[in-house]
C-alpha cells in the first residue's frame, strides 16, 4: 500500500549503500553491494539508495547492477543539483523497474557561502534546472535541501515550492549534521507545511544524521509532523556518526504501533540477518549493547532482571528476540549431510547456489563440519557470505599458510597465495606477531604494499568449538579494500580476509587510479 492509500504507511528509504558506504574505511564492491540490496528487498525496504553514480566507475556500475536484478523496492541514485551528475545516475538507473532520482542542493548560507561560493538566486536557479532535467528523465523525482535544519526556513520554503513546480514527488529534510533536536525539527516541518501548503501533495522525508545521538528521535519527531518517508542506514551507518539506524526505525514503529499508529511494509524478522550480512561486509562491528541488535540486546544479567523473565517475559522484555530474526540459531545441518541438503538449508536462508559456486559451498561446509560437531544456521550464513564471494571477486586467493610462533622467538610465516592469474606465488616474513608475519608473507608473496587499517575479530555463535570471523580493512596506494574470512582457526580466518582485503583494495586502485574527491560544487 502507498502512502495515498494509506496515511499511516511510511516508506522506509535504506541508504546504507550511499551514506552507509560514506562511512569512514568501508569500501565495498559491486557484488557485496547487490548481496547487501538483496537482503534489504528480503527486508522488505520501499527504496533502496543504491549508490551516488557519478562519484566512481565503480559506483556507476553497482547501482547499475542493482538496478537491473534487485526486485521489489524503488531503486534510487544520489546526484548533486548538476546535469552531469543527473544523466550518470540516469544512465545507472534506466533498466531498473522503478528508478528514481534523488538530486540536492544546499539551502543554508553557511554551505551556501562557504562551500558552494555561491548566492541564493544561484541555488533557487540550480535547484529548478536539476528538477526539470531528472524530471525529464523519469516520473519519480526526490529533491533535498542539504544542510535544512541550519538554513533559513522561508529560503528553504521557497526552494521547496521550486523543486515541487518542477515535478518533484519527494521532498527529503535533511538534518545534515546531526545539530537538530525534536521539537526544533518538528516546528521547521510544521513551519514548512505552511509556507508550502503543495507539501501536502508530495512525500514528506526526513533524513536525519546521529552526531548527537538524535536520529531516531528526530526521525520520529518528523514522522509525527506529517512526514512519511524515513531515510535510515542498517546498523546506522553513514557520514561521521552515521544515520538513523534501521533496526531501530522498523522496530520503534512496530513496538509502538497502538500509540503512533504508524505501519511499514518491512518483514522484521529479516533484521537481524541484514545487520550481520552489512556487518561482515562493511567490518563494522555492531556493539553488543546497541538497540535491537546488539548481542546483549535481549540479554538478562542482574537476578532480579532474570527472575522476572522467567517468571513473565513481558516484565523486563518490550520486544520478542524471533520477532528481529534473532533465534536463528538452531541445529541445520552435521557432519554427514550432503549436498543437496546444504543446498535446501542455503535456499531456506534464502541463498540460491547452484553449480561452481554449490560445489565451493560444498567443500568448505565438510572442511568445517569435521571439526564443528553442530553446523547452525548462522554459521552457514557467515560461510556462505564469505565464500561466495571469493568467485565474485576473481583477485588473490589463499592457498595455505606455515607459521612458526612462540614466546622466546619472532614469529616467521610463510604463505602460498593463488594471483588471479591462476600462478602461486609464495612469500615468507617474520613479525611481531603470527598474524602480523601471514599478513606481511602475504604482501611479499603478491608484491602489493597493503597497509592495515582495521582489524575485527569475533565469533560467529558461542561455544568452544564456534566460527572465528575476521573483518579487516586495508589500503594500498591511498585506496582502501575491505575483506571478511570464516574458519574454525582465527589464524586462518584472517589470513582470508587479510588477501581478500587486499584484492579489493588493488582492483580498486587499478580500477580507479587516482579519482579526484568530489566537492559540493561540480
Ligand atoms: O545528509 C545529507 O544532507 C545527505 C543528502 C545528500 C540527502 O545525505
Ligand atoms: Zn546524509
Amino acid at each position: 500500500m502507498t502512502p495515498s492509500q494509506d496515511p499511516n504507511r511510511v516508506l522506509i528509504f535504506d541508504t546504507t549503500l550511499r551514506d552507509g558506504e560514506q562511512s569512514p574505511g568501508i569500501s565495498l564492491n559491486a557484488a557485496e553491494k547487490l548481496e547487501i540490496a538483496q537482503q534489504l528487498a528480503r527486508l522488505g525496504v520501499d527504496i533502496i539508495e543504491a549508490g551516488f553514480p557519478i562519484s566512481s566507475p565503480g559506483d556507476f556500475e553497482a547501482v547499475q547492477g542493482i538496478a537491473r536484478q534487485v526486485e521489489g523496492p524503488v531503486i534510487a541514485g544520489l546526484a548533486r543539483a548538476h546535469a552531469a551528475d543527473i544523466d550518470a545516475a540516469w544512465g545507472a538507473l534506466k533498466d531498473a523497474a522503478r528508478p528514481r532520482i534523488h538530486t540536492f542542493i544546499s539551502t543554508s548560507d553557511i554551505h551556501i557561502k562557504h562551500q558552494l561560493q555561491s548566492t541564493r538566486e544561484d541555488v533557487k536557479g540550480q535547484a529548478r534546472a536539476a528538477v526539470a532535467h531528472a524530471k525529464s528523465y523519469v516520473e519519480d523525482v526526490e529533491f533535498s535541501p542539504m544542510d535544512a535544519t541550519r538554513a533559513d526556513v522561508e529560503f528553504t520554503a521557497e526552494v521547496l515550492q521550486i523543486a515541487i513546480d518542477e515535478g518533484a514527488t519527494t521532498i527529503n529534510i535533511p538534518d545534515t549534521v546531526g545539530y537538530t533536536v525534536p521539537h526544533e525539527y518538528t516546528a521547521f516541518l510544521t513551519r514548512l507545511y505552511e509556507l508550502v501548503p503543495d507539501l501536502r501533495k508530495v512525500v514528506l522525508s526526513v533524513h536525519c544524521h546521529d552526531d548527537l545521538g538524535l536520529a531516531v528521535a528526530n526521525s520520529l519527531a518528523g514522522l509525527l509532523a506529517g512526514a512519511r518517508q524515513v531515510e535510515c542506514a542498517v546498523n546506522g551507518i553513514g557520514e561521521r556518526a552515521g544515520n538513523a539506524a534501521i533496526e531501530e526505525i522498523i522496530m520503534l514503529l512496530a513496538t509502538r504501533q497502538a500509540e503512533l499508529g504508524f505501519t511499514t511494509g518491512a518483514n522484521t524478522r529479516e533484521i537481524a540477518r541484514t545487520s550481520r550480512v552489512v556487518s561482515r561486509l562493511t567490518g563494522y562491528p555492531v556493539a553488543p549493547n546497541k538497540a535491537v541488535i546488539g548481542r546483549n540486546a535481549f540479554a538478562h544479567e542482574s537476578g532480579i532482571h532474570q527472575d522476572g523473565v522467567l517468571k513473565e517475559r513481558s516484565t523486563y522484555e518490550i520486544m520478542d528476540a524471533a520477532s528481529v530474526g534473532l533465534e536463528s540459531n538452531q541445529l541445520v545441518l552435521g557432519k554427514h549431510s550432503g549436498r543437496h541438503a546444504l543446498q535446501q538449508a542455503l535456499s531456506e536462508l534464502g541463498i540460491e547456489v547452484s553449480g561452481q559456486t554449490l560445489n565451493t559451498a560444498f567443500k568448505r561446509f565438510k572442511e568445517i563440519a569435521d571439526k564443528k560437531k553442530q553446523v547452525t544456521a548462522m554459521d552457514l550464513e557467515a560461510l556462505v557470505t564469505d565464500e561466495l564471494r571469493e568467485d565474485a571477486a576473481a583477485g588473490y586467493s589463499l592457498e595455505w599458510f606455515d607459521v612458526e610462533s612462540s614466546s622466546r622467538r619472532p614469529p616467521h610465516a610463510r604463505v602460498a597465495v593463488r594471483s588471479p592469474e591462476g600462478e602461486e606465488l609464495e612469500g615468507s616474513f617474520g613479525g611481531d606477531g603470527p598474524i602480523d608475519a601471514i599478513f606481511r608473507a602475504i604482501n611479499a608473496a603478491t608484491g602489493v604494499d597493503a597497509r592495515l587499517r582495521e582489524f575485527h575479530i569475533g565469533a560467529v555463535t558461542g561455544g568452544q568449538d564456534a566460527l572465528g570471523e575476521t573483518s579487516i580493512v586495508v589500503e594500498v596506494d591511498g585506496h582502501t579494500g575491505s575483506g571478511q574470512g570464516v574458519s574454525t582457526d582465527i589464524v586462518d580466518a584472517a589470513a582470508r580476509a587479510y588477501v581478500r582485503a587486499l584484492s579489493n583494495a588493488a582492483r580498486r586502485r587499478d580500477h580507479e587510479g587516482a579519482e579526484p574527491q568530489l566537492s559540493a560544487t561540480p
